[in-house]
């Protein structure tokens, strides 16, 4: 289960757009690309973005000088220029700045040399991301018991990421282990993550499930049917407090009054340390043309009614009862362990 293909130089993308209905693979032939592709969700998922804007970088080294001066400089203006398309989920800075680093400490080679150190830096934080996600969904499935009714929001599986996912690579891990979990999937309003993206990779693994309106988590809640909540993470401040899709929030809200164990999923790429709190992420504010209209159908509202649209929110550590890292799981006092757990 792949979402992107990187050989002989060459990058492919699954078009997370078209999914479910079709399963349409493109090829990301320039930077301009690789940036539309992640502006429009094509290529999405906090990891997922992160290594794809790497290759991104990749396929446009053919492009650049290979006289030194004129190439740091256009090398610059491309990390600069693939960071502009997102502004939340951090992954996509930290492999930017991967790349950016692998070739500050390389400046004495040829172009031609670090032009190949950037491509091999970028197979590294693919394959990194890979284990990655293994790792943590090992260290995620030990908390899940047999049987356990999970709730899940937008999509953290093998669409976001380049192995098996955050949280949702936990949930096939106790699938995997026998744990025979069943899944309560929100919708995720405006752009269906969870219905268009979540339900089907549950439907490829065959994995119990039921797909909600995203209003429906707290009669869930409130009738005993949800045992955990699982959800990935955007970017995750030193304090503990999680940026993630619009909606995470209200969940955490909810888990906390019914008593329910709320977890974040995420790999140590998706901490940012040098934010203290919550309140210094930046949360991207999209198009309202994206509530207005379902997947670009009609007009559900008047045309002229303004719409808000916050792409995603934040939840507070104090609402968050572990995170679940590669490194092992986070529990409070989430600065002093997050310092000692991370290395960043
Ligand atoms: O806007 P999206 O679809 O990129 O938002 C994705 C999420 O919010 C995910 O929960 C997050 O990136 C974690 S993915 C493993």
């Amino acid at each position: 289960m792949k979402s992107i293909k990187f050989k002989n130089k060459k990058l492919f993308y699954l078009d997370q757009t078209k999914l479910p209905g079709q399963e349409v693979w493109k090829s990301c032939k320039t930077i301009k690309s690789g940036w539309k592709a992640i502006k429009e969700l094509r290529v999405r998922g906090a990891p997922l973005i992160g290594v794809f804007a790497a290759y991104s970088i990749c396929v446009h080294l053919d492009k650049c000088s290979d006289k030194k001066a004129i190439f740091f400089n256009q090398f610059k203006k491309a990390l600069d220029y693939l960071k502009s398309a997102r502004p939340t989920a951090v992954n996509l800075f930290w492999a930017l700045d991967r790349l950016d680093k692998a070739v500050s400490e390389n400046k004495d080679k040829t172009v031609k040399q670090i032009k190949e150190i950037i491509i091999k830096e970028a197979k590294l934080i693919h394959r990194e991301d890979i284990s990655t996600c293994e790792k943590l969904a090992d260290f995620g499935a030990a908390l899940i018991k047999n049987n356990e009714n999970i709730l899940t929001h937008c999509n953290t599986g093998f669409l976001a990421t380049s192995g098996q996912g955050t949280a949702l690579g936990v949930i096939f891990k106790t699938k995997q282990q026998g744990k025979n979990p069943t899944v309560y999937i929100d919708e995720t309003r405006p752009l269906l993550q969870g219905a268009r993206l979540t339900a089907w990779e549950l439907s490829k693994k065959k994995i119990k499930s039921f797909l909600i309106t995203d209003n429906s988590a707290a009669f869930l809640m409130q009738n005993k049917m949800i045992d955990s909540i699982i959800v990935g993470a955007d970017r995750i401040a030193a304090s503990g407090d999680t940026a993630n899709k619009i909606g995470t929030y209200n969940l955490a809200v909810l888990a906390d009054y019914h008593n329910i164990p709320f977890y974040v999923a995420a790999p140590q790429s998706t901490f940012d340390l040098s934010l203290q709190k919550g309140e210094d992420i930046v949360i991207e504010k999209r198009d309202g043309v994206e509530v207005k209209k379902v997947l670009g159908g009609d007009f559900i509202c008047p045309a002229e009614t303004k719409a808000l649209n916050f792409a995603f929110d934040l939840t507070p550590s104090g609402l968050i009862t572990a995170i679940i890292t590669d490194k092992g799981v986070i529990y409070p006092p989430y600065k002093k362990n997050i310092k000692r757990l991370i290395k960043w």
